[in-house]
């Protein structure tokens, strides 16, 4: 590997040279959309924190699975805006199985059998307080909070969901919802745990999207990881792989890189990273400020590929389509 009979920019010279020797590739198939929900009707509003992501009301969801479709992205996950209304300390609308969650659903399959839907199994859309769980003597209670998430997975689960993603960050849960789902008959439903999930800044625009901000007074330190620490992230995958998750995710992804890394190379299992909307909203106002070009995008997703993700959470979804994978 000497100069100059080592020539690196040789194979770099030519754009038909580098498109031979990339090594990674991502394609439509990396994707999971994101879909935030409201209730009422025509409804489409732009989330102040997250320019060109909207909430939309269930009758608008023909257009979106539409477009998600025709740009042969596999899934989608739904993100409910809980009418205040409707929250509670416990969480309680979290398993009525006409909340917005189930029949967003129930929507979505029947527009289509084409693409996956994913729902999150966490309290926090529907509590007053805003936490994942229940709160007991002021502490989120992790057993008590683990019975409620079951009843949630069989709502959700019921309603036609066909992968269900705990991210709650309760310690044995995943065990508990597969034994339920078994039960239930519920076989073939996919776990996609939130394995791997820090306490993290970048939460905040996802926070304004599903009106939680205000609502919470803590952090959520006491369940989720503190991104100091390296090593827990392989007991939490050991752990929800070993109670029958069929898969698991690192999130957030960008700050996390080589948490994925780690991961892909450790566990045979297949290895989400969720691109949150933090990470989202500071590309997206930075090339909207002409901070930087449009290609970071791009740039961000190929990273996260790179380091070993299977697939990819991420708001950029169609627009990476529609821009970069059309040809
Ligand atoms: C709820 C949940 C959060 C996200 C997905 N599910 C936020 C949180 O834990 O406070 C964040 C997603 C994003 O920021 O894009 N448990």
């Amino acid at each position: 590997m000497k100069f100059p009979f080592t020539r690196l920019r040789r194979s770099r010279a030519y754009q038909w040279s580098r498109r031979l020797i990339n090594d990674v590739y991502i394609d439509s198939s990396d994707f999971i959309l994101p879909v935030f929900v409201q209730t009422g009707s025509k409804k489409k509003d732009q989330i102040e924190t997250m320019p060109g992501i909207y909430r939309y009301s269930i009758d608008l969801l023909d257009g979106v699975i539409e477009r998600a479709l025709k740009n042969k992205i596999p899934a989608i996950a739904i993100f409910p805006l809980v009418e205040n209304s409707k929250k509670n300390k416990l969480g309680s609308e979290a398993i009525n199985k006409n909340n917005l969650a189930c029949k967003a659903i129930q929507k979505i399959k029947k527009i289509s059998d084409d693409i996956g839907v994913m729902a999150d199994v966490a309290l926090d859309p529907y509590t007053s307080h805003g936490h994942d769980g229940i709160i007991i003597n002021n502490k989120i209670d992790n057993d008590e909070t683990n019975k409620f998430l079951i009843k949630q997975s069989l709502n959700l689960a019921s309603a036609g969901c066909d992968i269900i993603a705990p991210s709650d960050m309760m310690d044995g849960r995943i065990g508990l919802i597969r034994k339920a789902l078994e039960n239930k008959k519920y076989k073939d439903i996919q776990i996609l745990s939130y394995a791997v999930k820090y306490a993290s800044n970048f939460y905040s625009p996802f926070r304004d999207a599903i009106k939680t901000k205000k609502l919470l007074k803590t952090d959520k330190k006491t369940y989720q990881m503190d991104f100091k620490n390296l090593n827990e992230c392989m007991l939490e995958v050991k752990m929800d792989i070993d109670e029958g998750a069929d898969a698991v995710m690192v999130k957030p992804a960008l700050s996390y890189l080589d948490i994925i890394y780690k991961i892909k190379n450790k566990f045979h299992v297949p290895v989400y990273a969720y691109n949150v909307s933090g990470e989202y909203s500071l590309i997206k106002c930075g090339i909207k400020n002409g901070i930087i070009p449009d290609e970071a995008i791009l740039e961000v997703v190929y990273s996260i590929k790179r380091a070993g993700a299977n697939a990819i959470v991420s708001y950029f979804a169609n627009e990476i389509v529609e821009k970069y994978l059309k040809n």
